[in-house]
């Protein structure tokens, strides 16, 4: 008998991010610039025959990131990018018809596991003014609610939320059962982490990547971290050998070297600094507190602005409908100075040419 899945039937993806490695790509929160040649050279000096063509052993680097965090291996578990982990926590931790609560907008794969699995996702809408006050979280979360996503910071929002107000989240998800899922994609960019919560509690998990700071998008690598009692369930859901031996050498080498992450940092520092300045001085409004991407009002039509960025400049950026107050924006990753005053360039040109 033929079976076909219905929500996989019915599921709209978007696989639309081919062809981008000629333009100055601003539009997915990579790192522009990526980690400095010689770095990967020297990486790459060591590969020989065998590391290619043996499978990739995952307990030596789990190690290395455990003492990186200061914890052990039981309470981690390596995923193939933590879209991967976010993915394997909806399944195993919410069932069919199941509640799921998580602020929009946010990082759209929330969305399409939920659909994916039959899962029911509860948007808690930002405001008008793109605030998120804890009691509208606070009002979604039923009895029936089996998770609530949240990310410090939020994607592409921004926002971040103190320990005061994480705390009184977890008081009512531990009262109503709720697990409680931190995406923390963007640690680095901004270092308040909710983990130690996951490292001492049960039905807590943090999802992070080696996408972002770590400049590794090209090599899909990530980590769940939670109670070992939790762990072992995303582990069972992840294929065999599903984290690769290159990514976790680069991962490895850049653990082992901390210069080449403070480096990362303050370059982005740096970027951002400018990036904000001139916006300032050229009279734009913007929003993001957090994480390596900004929303940018433009003065003209932000689709068009998008479209001639990428024709006209070679910059890929995005634009995103309706954001509160700002009506239509871009959203532009940040990266190193140069990087921004290419974009800053760019803008300024275009922004007094497109209609508004
Ligand atoms: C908030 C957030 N979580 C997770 C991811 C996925 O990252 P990864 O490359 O580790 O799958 C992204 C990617 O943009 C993101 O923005």
């Amino acid at each position: 008998m033929y079976y076909l899945d219905q929500n996989i039937q019915e599921l709209h993806r978007i696989f639309d991010q081919n062809e981008r490695k000629n333009y100055l790509r601003l539009d997915l929160n990579e790192n522009p610039g990526g980690l400095p040649e010689e770095f990967i050279k020297k990486v790459l000096d060591d590969v020989d025959p065998q590391f290619v063509s043996q499978y990739p052993e995952t307990l030596h680097f789990t190690e290395i990131l455990a003492k990186h965090l200061d914890t052990d291996i039981q309470h981690l578990c390596l995923v193939n990018g933590s879209s991967e982990g976010i993915r394997y926590i909806i399944q195993a931790f919410t069932s069919v018809n199941g509640r799921i609560v998580g602020v929009v907008p946010s990082y759209f794969m929330f969305q399409i596991y939920a659909e994916m699995y039959g899962r029911n996702f509860v948007p808690v809408p930002y405001t008008k003014d793109l605030d998120m006050p804890i009691s509208h979280i606070l009002e979604h979360l039923t009895k029936e609610t089996e998770l609530l996503i949240l990310l410090n910071p939020n994607n592409p929002m921004g926002n971040i939320y103190s320990e005061e107000e994480f705390e009184k989240i977890l008081e009512v998800c531990k009262e109503k059962e709720i697990t409680l899922l931190i995406d923390e994609a963007y640690h680095y960019f901004y270092p308040k982490t909710f983990i130690h919560y996951a490292l001492t509690e049960r039905r807590i998990f943090v999802t992070r990547t080696f996408s972002k700071l770590f400049s590794m998008a090209g090599c899909r690598l990530g980590y769940v971290v939670g109670h070992p009692e939790d762990v072992q369930y995303v582990q069972k859901y992840c294929t065999p050998h599903n984290t690769n031996a290159f990514a976790m050498k680069f991962a490895e080498e850049i653990l082992e070297s901390p210069d080449i992450l403070s480096n990362l940092i303050s370059k982005f520092k740096e970027g951002r600094g400018y990036l904000l300045q001139a916006l300032e001085e050229q009279n734009y409004l913007y929003q993001g507190e957090a994480g390596n991407f900004l929303f940018i009002k433009p003065k003209g039509d932000a689709k068009e602005i998008v479209q001639k960025m990428k024709e006209e400049f070679g910059i890929l950026i995005k634009s995103y409908p309706s954001i509160g107050k700002l009506g239509d924006c871009l959203r532009v990753t940040i990266g190193e100075k140069k990087y921004m005053e290419q974009f800053m360039e760019a803008l300024v040109k275009l922004d007094r040419n497109t209609s508004s």
